[in-house]
């Protein structure tokens, strides 16, 4: 019997990556896109600063790709940083073709900055710029009749056989059973891997689901030392996760220590503006000085109807919480935000196995080397979707299916014992932030490395032994990224961007990347 779940294509993930690929796809394709929540439930959709583009006359394509390199600390991939650059006025267009309103003043884009630009190339739709993309993409992806979306399905691994990607297999959250969805092509667009870390600023679909996967299958995985710490998420026991967006800055709010006594000056001369490693390192050294919890992040100075006009969902959020931002500052700590390495790909979103594609946060293009610079990751996810779209409906020829073999789950039974996978979930979470965390140095390394290599075992046996759940899909994933992570960690003898390791407080003269390949 033909298998109903065969696509000329299957994205794996619905944030601004996979459904940007997916409306880009020639309409003569058919394409399955699956996600493992609710669709618009990702990084992509809370995303509250912008999208970097040159839009202003008096800025140029040469200075957004210095920023990006300069930011980067030299290890970012000129000729991605400068395909990715020359892309985002377009891609600003095409955004502006499916719906996304962004904010003008008169007839001019509102552009504003963030930490390592040089000028205002900041496009946004007030702070809710992730929201309008993603509620736009969606819209257009739910009416091309090419398109299916299913919500709730959970790819458990890629199907691989010589040396060739042919599908994944995909967990229905709601059957609970495995299917094969069998395709010609792959795109792997699952999102970043910042769960991994106990505080975070993304949704609890970032679990490094597409690096595992990928990994496991065969693909170079890139510079996973570089995780990026946001400066400033809000500190309050009832907001999980909740950004305060580094364009407040841009519009000159200002971090003090709790007394109101500003500290980014003893720190480096472009303030509040530095890029985010910097600003982040500065941060945890005031709070690890004074023993505080938390900094603050004032921008109560400004006009009361400009703040909440101009950030519309931070003033909310904030007052729901008891905090009026218009009159008091705000407390904020940093946070894991994003996952700079990734599946290694080229400038068409190709990865090293035949059709398997990876696009947006999962990927390592090398645009954003050992730090990105803020707003960079929604313009890398648009502009590589439309190029892997574009290398995809130019080469697929062989429309041919694989034969795969249905799920086997004749060998496992369910397990009693959900307790182990909550427990072993915290404690990665742990080990990874106090061991891998802003500041790192070899001996936390190596203690993280062989608690989370244990760990590894104890998950690899479960996962024999037991039927598969959503939550032991994702602790497997979680502990092979952080893995991963350690592993990428521990192999970069230097200090560079986001990997700041006390016993190589230097940089090193030689420029390399580390590549993590399953052996
Ligand atoms: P995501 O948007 O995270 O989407 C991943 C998708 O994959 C989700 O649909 C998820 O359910 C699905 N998925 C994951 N695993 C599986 C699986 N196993 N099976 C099926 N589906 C799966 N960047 C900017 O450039 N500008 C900003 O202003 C900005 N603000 C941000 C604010 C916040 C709070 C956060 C968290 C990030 C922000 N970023 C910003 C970063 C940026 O939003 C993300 O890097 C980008 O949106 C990632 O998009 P993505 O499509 O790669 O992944
Ligand atoms: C923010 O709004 O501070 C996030 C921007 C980004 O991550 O690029």
């Amino acid at each position: 019997m033909m298998n109903k779940y065969q696509f000329d294509v299957l994205i794996i993930g619905s944030g601004s990556a996979g459904l940007m690929s997916a409306i880009q796809l020639s309409d003569s394709l058919s394409v399955a896109v699956i996600s493992k929540d609710e669709i618009l439930e990702g990084s992509s959709f809370y995303a509250q600063g912008g999208i970097s583009a040159v839009l202003d006359p008096e800025d140029n394509f040469n200075s957004h790709i210095s920023d990006t390199l300069n930011t980067g600390f030299n290890l970012g991939n000129k000729d991605s940083i400068r395909f990715m650059v020359e892309q985002a006025p377009s891609a600003i267009i095409e955004l502006e073709k499916i719906g996304v309103e962004f904010s003008h003043k008169g007839s001019n884009y509102d552009l504003t900055t963030e930490g390592g630009h040089s000028s205002k190339r900041v496009a946004h739709v007030s702070d809710k710029t992730g929201q309008s993309i993603q509620i736009n993409l969606f819209a257009t992806a739910k009416n091309k009749k090419n398109i299916t979306i299913f919500d709730q399905h959970l790819a458990v691994d890629l199907l691989i056989s010589n040396s060739k990607c042919n599908g994944a297999y995909v967990f229905h959250k709601k059957t609970k059973k495995v299917i094969p969805f069998i395709s010609h092509n792959t795109i792997i667009a699952t999102g970043g891997a910042s769960k991994s870390y106990l505080y975070t600023s993304n949704p609890d679909t970032s679990t490094g689901d597409g690096i595992a996967m990928a990994y496991r299958a065969g693909c170079e995985i890139t510079n996973m030392e570089f995780t990026q710490f946001h400066p400033t998420c809000l500190f309050h026991p009832n907001a999980k996760s909740f950004l305060i967006s580094e364009t407040l800055r841009g519009e000159g709010a200002k971090l003090t220590l709790p007394n109101g006594e500003e500290f980014m000056h003893n720190y480096d001369e472009r303030l509040e503006l530095a890029p985010r490693d910097i600003v982040a390192r500065a941060i945890d050294n005031e709070m690890k000085i004074h023993g505080y919890d938390c900094v603050y992040l004032d921008i109560s100075f400004k006009d009361s109807k400009w703040i909440s006009d101009r950030f519309p969902t931070i003033t909310n959020r904030c007052k729901e919480l008891g905090i009026d931002i218009c009159n008091k500052a705000i407390p904020v700590v940093p946070a894991a935000h994003y996952t700079c390495g990734g599946i290694n790909t080229d400038i068409d979103a190709q990865s090293n196995i035949n059709n398997l594609y990876a696009v947006g946060e999962v990927a390592h293009t090398g645009v954003h080397g050992a730090n990105r610079m803020a707003s960079n990751s929604l313009l890398e996810c648009i502009v590589f979707a439309q190029s892997c779209a574009k290398h995809i409906n130019e080469n697929l020829l062989n429309r041919s299916y694989q034969k795969v073999d249905d799920w086997d789950s004749s060998r496992v039974e369910p397990s009693k014992e959900k307790v182990v996978i909550t427990h072993l979930w915290q404690e990665i979470r742990r080990i990874m932030w106090n061991f891998v965390g802003i500041v790192r140095s070899d001996s936390r390394l190596k203690s993280a490395y062989f608690r989370i290599e244990q760990i590894n075992k104890e998950v690899d046996e479960y996962y024999r032994l037991y039927t598969v759940t959503d939550d032991m899909i994702e602790l497997r994933n979680l502990v092979q990224t952080s893995k991963i992570i350690v592993e990428s960690a521990l192999s970069r003898k230097e200090s560079r961007g986001l990997h700041f390791n006390q016993d190589y407080p230097d940089k090193d003269d030689k420029i390399y990347n580390t590549v993590i390949i399953n052996s």
